[in-house]
């Protein structure tokens, strides 16, 4: 059933697997596989965006409402939850295009911004918004 609190477990579900696939591509750089570590994260990629465009579709066309039983207090919870969500979703395809293109110092320069977001997206979307 397509409600809010469905919708909002379903999303913690998925942050936490693609949480799970970029600790393992970065545990295959650690055993120097930069390879594997590029093709874990094509599909870390991909999956990500296509979750963002999910919710996209959900929110925007098929149920602009679905979100309303949120109070105030969770609200606040969720305006946070964006500032790390909406500029990690913008650094992903700059961290796919540098790791592709090998421009090694940039992307290991937006490495760092990008775990520091993603840390903050995944804390304040699986532990503070209410799935209830
Ligand atoms: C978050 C922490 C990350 C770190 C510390 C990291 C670090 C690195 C390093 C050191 C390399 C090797 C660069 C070279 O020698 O040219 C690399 C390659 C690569 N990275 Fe990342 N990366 C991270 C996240 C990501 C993400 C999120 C993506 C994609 C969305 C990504 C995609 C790639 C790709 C495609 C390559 C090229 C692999 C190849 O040469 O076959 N990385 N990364």
């Amino acid at each position: 059933m397509l409600t809010g609190p469905n919708v909002i477990l379903v999303l913690k579900i998925a942050v936490s697997a693609v949480t799970l696939l970029l600790l393992l591509s970065l545990l295959a750089l650690a055993r120097g596989n930069r390879r594997l570590h590029g093709r874990i994260n094509i599909v870390f990629f991909v999956l990500t965006i296509s979750a963002l465009l999910a919710l996209e579709v959900i929110v925007r066309l098929i149920d602009p409402t679905i979100f309303d039983y949120f109070d105030v207090p969770m609200q606040r919870n969720l305006t946070i939850h964006f500032c790390f969500a909406i500029p990690s979703a913008c650094l992903l395809p700059l961290m796919l295009y540098t790791g592709l293109r090998q421009h090694r110092e940039i992307h290991i320069f937006l490495a760092g911004m990008f775990s520091a977001l993603w840390i903050g997206t995944f804390i304040s979307g699986v532990f503070f918004l209410s799935h209830h």
